[in-house]
């Protein structure tokens, strides 16, 4: 065997213009990477110039993915590349799988320098889908704006790059690697981990386990359905619900990885969830719950399916937050949606503290934020201390115990609402409803449309709404008059760094409260996609059918951008 130090080469290379670390990362077609000479090198070499040689050199960095088709490729490149650039260890789920919340939390618990994580989320798999590469920093979050952008810079004049072409890793075997490189004082490191024990460890912290157990496998426990959905988060389902919690190992369905999820999207929503929502229907579970492919995502389900909106579902923890024990122990900080998320969260804030303010006379106010969507709005909250739990419409939700959607963790939120109330996720639904009313919410998905119309229908609709005129202009639906109070593009100013991130999406926000936004998804891999978000506050009809109720607005959203005549469209590909 040939025990001489591996070589490091400088390769050259050629920039490509549309490198950019979106919300999600970078997220292209899988034959963009197999076909475009460097492009996956050029980027992870963008990720490792944006990191200060002195914090790279010696510096530990973690590495996982959902499991999809390229990835464990994708994987030895990094390696290969981190090696070159200085890197002393890197920490890789073994066959490169790990689920995005377990790679936010390795992170924080071995200081590393931040973490490279090869997932499209949602977007399909396999030679004919998606692949997507984060980089997450050393919070254990996605990168800040200010750091994508220092990225994206990289990548356009990019030249050259490092690699160390002859190193070899083996992803399957646990344990640690070492490997001599020409020129490097101490050997670099690769250790494959199977990180669901520190992942389990972790919400053994957050959450009463005892109570869980009793819930799912005690005397009277409950029946649940849990599906993977062939995604990052089965071995942690199967080894946290199913092993240590009790839940029966047939409760827990699609647990194995696929490369291509099995053929379906790994979006956790009715569409792509919706076995999980048929095999509920007939009464035999009481509590569903779907997650996405790299275990950020979940939805929950109550008994015959019922569907729990993921902005209720944030606004239900919020107002049982002291089921979890570990919000007794840090108190609430604080809570945050993202801005197209629907104002079930507010509804609740604003009755519980008018609720304070009738007996304490100077009642502190909880803060509640309103972020652009992307996690790392939440995050830079969290690590300055001013937020505990928020949660986005796209099906995630979190508190600060790591950086990242968690979606094992809002499972076991609900469940501890659960054992605490002991009550169905129906009632608990219902008399959220009725102590706050309920907020309509639904949001239309417009897929591959032709990026130049997407972009020029979003141009001519912010001059339309942004005139003078359009304020105060009333719009009639059937029996229904709504009248604009307020219109703009939303823009977000960061409370703790002040910077400010522009273009955000498009809102209308009529007198009665109810809201309409446009905004282009930042995480499609195909051409764009137009999302239509609709929202509106109901005191008393409690009980009605959503798309009933909002039908009248989604006339109004797609009058103003007569967006069916501009892309030639007759309804969205996709209404969650
Ligand atoms: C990912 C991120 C979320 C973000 C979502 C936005 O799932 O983890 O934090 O909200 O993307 O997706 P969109 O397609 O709406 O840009």
């Amino acid at each position: 065997m040939d025990d001489s130090p591996l070589q490091v080469l400088t390769v050259a290379t050629a920039p490509y213009p549309d490198q950019r670390h979106g919300s999600g990362g970078l997220r292209r077609m899988v034959n963009v990477f197999q076909t475009r000479k460097h492009y996956l090198h050029n980027f992870i070499q963008s990720i490792f110039s944006s990191i200060d040689l002195r914090d790279r050199q010696g510096s530990t960095v973690m590495v996982g993915g959902d499991g999809r088709f390229f990835n464990q490729t994708a994987i030895r490149v990094i390696v290969q590349m981190a090696a070159a650039n200085g890197v002393g260890r890197l920490v890789i789920g073994q066959h490169g799988i790990m689920s995005t919340p377990a790679i936010s939390c390795m992170i924080r618990k071995c200081k590393a320098i931040g973490g490279i994580i090869l997932t499209a989320s949602h977007d399909p798999g396999g030679p004919n889908g998606g692949l997507g590469i984060k980089f997450n920093t050393a919070n254990g979050g996605p990168a800040s704006e200010a750091v994508a952008n220092k990225i994206h810079q990289i990548s356009r004049t990019i030249e050259e790059f490092a690699i160390c072409p002859g190193l070899q890793v083996d992803l399957m075997t646990l344990g640690r690697q070492t490997f001599d490189l020409e020129n490097k004082f101490k050997p670099f490191t690769v250790e494959i981990v199977d990180s669901v024990e520190s992942y389990a460890n972790l919400l053994r912290n957050i959450f009463d386990f005892a109570a869980l157990k009793e819930l799912l496998s005690g005397e009277s426990h409950i029946s649940v359905r849990l599906d993977a959905m062939h995604g990052a988060a089965g071995p942690y389902v199967r080894r946290i619900l199913c092993g240590e919690l009790g839940c029966p190992a047939n409760s827990a369905v699609n647990c194995v990885p696929l490369e291509d999820f099995g053929g379906q999207r790994p979006d956790p929503n009715l569409t792509y969830a919706a076995d999980l929502a048929d095999s509920m229907r007939d009464g035999q579970f009481d509590f569903g719950a779907a997650f996405g492919g790299d275990g950020d995502r979940h939805m929950v389900l109550g008994k015959h399916g019922l569907y729990v909106s993921p902005s209720d579902s944030v606004a239900v923890i919020a107002d049982n937050i002291f089921c979890i024990p570990y919000f007794q122990h840090t108190g609430v900080r604080g809570f945050a949606r993202s801005m197209p998320t629907s104002a079930a969260l507010d509804s609740f804030l604003e009755t519980i503290f008018h609720f304070i303010r009738c007996r304490v006379a100077k009642a502190t106010k909880i803060e509640l934020y309103e972020t652009p969507p992307g996690w790392n709005f939440f995050g830079s909250l969290m690590d300055a201390g001013k937020l505990s739990l928020c949660g986005e419409e796209s099906f995630g939700a979190g508190g600060d115990h790591i950086r990242e959607t968690d979606g094992l963790w809002a499972v076991l939120a609900w469940l501890s609402i659960m054992a605490t109330r002991r009550q169905s996720v129906q009632d608990i639904l219902k008399d959220h409803w009725l102590k706050y009313g309920r907020n309509y919410f639904t949001r239309y998905d417009y897929e591959s449309i032709d990026i130049d119309t997407a972009c020029e229908m979003m141009e001519d609709l912010e001059i339309i709404i942004t005139d003078k005129s359009f304020v105060k202009q009333r719009f009639a639906v059937e029996d229904k008059l709504y009248q604009v109070e307020k219109a703009d593009s939303f823009e977000y100013t960061d409370p703790v760094n002040s910077s400010l991130t522009r273009n955000q999406g498009l809102r209308i926000i009529f007198s009665d409260g109810s809201r309409i936004i446009y905004r282009l998804s930042g995480t499609r891999i195909n051409g764009a996609t137009v999302q239509i978000y609709i929202d509106s506050y109901e005191k008393e009809r409690l009980s009605e059918d959503t798309q009933v109720m909002l039908a009248p607005l989604a006339t109004i959203a797609l009058k103003i951008s007569k967006l069916h005549h501009r892309t030639g469209r007759s309804g969205p590909s996709l209404i969650t």
